[in-house]
């Protein structure tokens, strides 16, 4: 545990409903930009598998709205994240995933970075007198690896991602993530919504009788879940004994056998979802790892990335679970695009005031209890005159207990 760092504790049940934060914060842009340095700067993504990266020179990239992170794994074998800039005039040196070999080639200049990061090669060197190539490697980010996942952090702030999963470490551990393989590459889309909007409807499962009528014939909570007081929670589903209506999602009860041999007595057949501030769903499955990520582009416009893994060797029946699977997901994603998007229609309409969170909708009341802690201009009920915004929450915080 890291100095001065609390043990992540477990929070009781909820018994009253809650409030969300006041609809203007969904609209400004002067709130999103203060969002972007207190949370997504400050926080933990999960990037990738160690299993995506597994050659000298192979690389992915991680795009956050101005920022981007490469993933390198060096000559050397090491893994090492880097900023996306060249350290000459600041190009972006990257994009996607691939493989750059021994170097990576800046392609304004021409300056060459090692796999390592080290600076290799100015072009036309006596242009740069007096100049020290070892100080001009690439910058270097935070990177952890947690179990097999990969995860970058763009600031030096908070606890190690093993201390924040300390709790529910045995609960991943069930699924022995360390030993997954690739499955498809990363998908995108675009939500024409407030990144907070994607991230409440991810947090409550309170719609998913109406929402998603697949997932409810599929699936029941156990109230096994744990609440933490960081910023996680999980949630622990089963399959449901009763055959679906449905053919395809039938076909998946029959296969969920073949799944069993993973996992010890008492924890198959089971779904364990992990819900981590400010923007991440991570969901275990029998058959197959998904991982939701939640990016902001804009006020109104987000960014939602999926990854998939898979278990090492999956068999037939496994491989056709996960099939089945991806497209359960996708239509689930697909509903939920249009369930947010409607909820971005009515905070954009004038007059309204918010409703009660219900208690299952407990994970959205603590994270905007998070967001009014650490921006306690958020606690106001119209938004602060335009361009006062960033000054009004520092006078707010400055007055502020530290402590929810
Ligand atoms: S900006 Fe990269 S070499 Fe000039
Ligand atoms: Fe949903």
């Amino acid at each position: 545990m890291s100095p001065n760092t609390p043990s992540p504790r477990l929070v009781p049940e909820p018994t009253q409903t809650g409030t969300s934060l006041p609809l203007w914060t969904y609209a400004s842009e002067e709130l999103l930009e203060l969002e972007y340095q207190e949370f997504f700067l400050k926080s933990w993504q999960l990037v990738g598998h160690v299993c995506d990266l597994p050659s000298p020179g192979d690389f992915l990239t991680f795009d956050l709205w101005r920022d981007s992170v490469i993933v390198l794994r060096g000559k050397d074998r090491v893994l090492r994240a880097f900023s996306n800039i060249c350290r000459h005039r600041a190009s972006r040196l990257l994009d996607g995933r691939g493989n750059c070999g021994g170097a990576i080639q800046c392609a304004y200049h021409g300056w060459s970075f090692r796999n390592d990061g080290t600076l290799s090669g100015i072009p036309k060197p006596e242009n740069f007198p007096g100049v020290d190539k070892s100080e001009l490697g690439l910058l270097e980010v935070r990177m952890e690896i947690y179990r097999g996942h990969i995860f970058v952090n763009l600031s030096e702030e908070g606890p190690r991602v093993r201390e924040m999963m300390g709790p529910i470490d045995d609960q991943v551990a069930v699924y022995a993530p360390e030993g997954y393989e690739p499955m498809d590459d990363p998908v995108a889309e675009i939500w024409e919504c407030n990144w907070k909007l994607a991230w409440d409807n991810y947090q409550e499962n309170y719609h998913i009788p109406i929402g998603h009528p697949s997932l409810h014939r599929l699936l029941v909570e156990t109230g096994e879940g744990l609440t933490l007081d960081n910023g996680i929670n999980t949630g622990i589903f089963v399959l449901r004994d009763k055959p679906s209506s449905v053919a395809r999602e039938r076909r998946y009860q029959e296969l969920m056998p073949s799944t069993d041999h993973r996992y010890p007595e008492g924890k198959r057949r089971r779904w364990l979802q992990i819900s981590m501030n400010p923007n991440m769903g991570i969901e275990y499955y029998p058959d197959m790892f998904s991982m939701m990520q939640i990016l902001p582009l804009g006020t109104a416009r987000t960014q939602i990335k999926m990854i998939h893994h898979s278990p090492p060797n999956p068999s037939a029946e496994e491989r056709e679970m996960q099939a089945i699977e991806v497209a359960l997901l996708d239509e689930v994603n697909a509903q939920d695009k249009i369930l947010v998007e409607r909820i971005q229609r009515g905070v954009q309409s004038s007059g309204y005031k918010p409703g009660p969170l219900a208690l299952e909708e407990s994970g959205i009341h603590d994270f905007h209890n998070l967001v009014r802690e650490r921006l306690p201009v958020t606690r106001l009920p119209e938004a602060p005159m335009r361009g006062s915004l960033a000054q009004e929450n520092a006078r707010l915080k400055s007055q502020a207990p530290t402590k929810r």
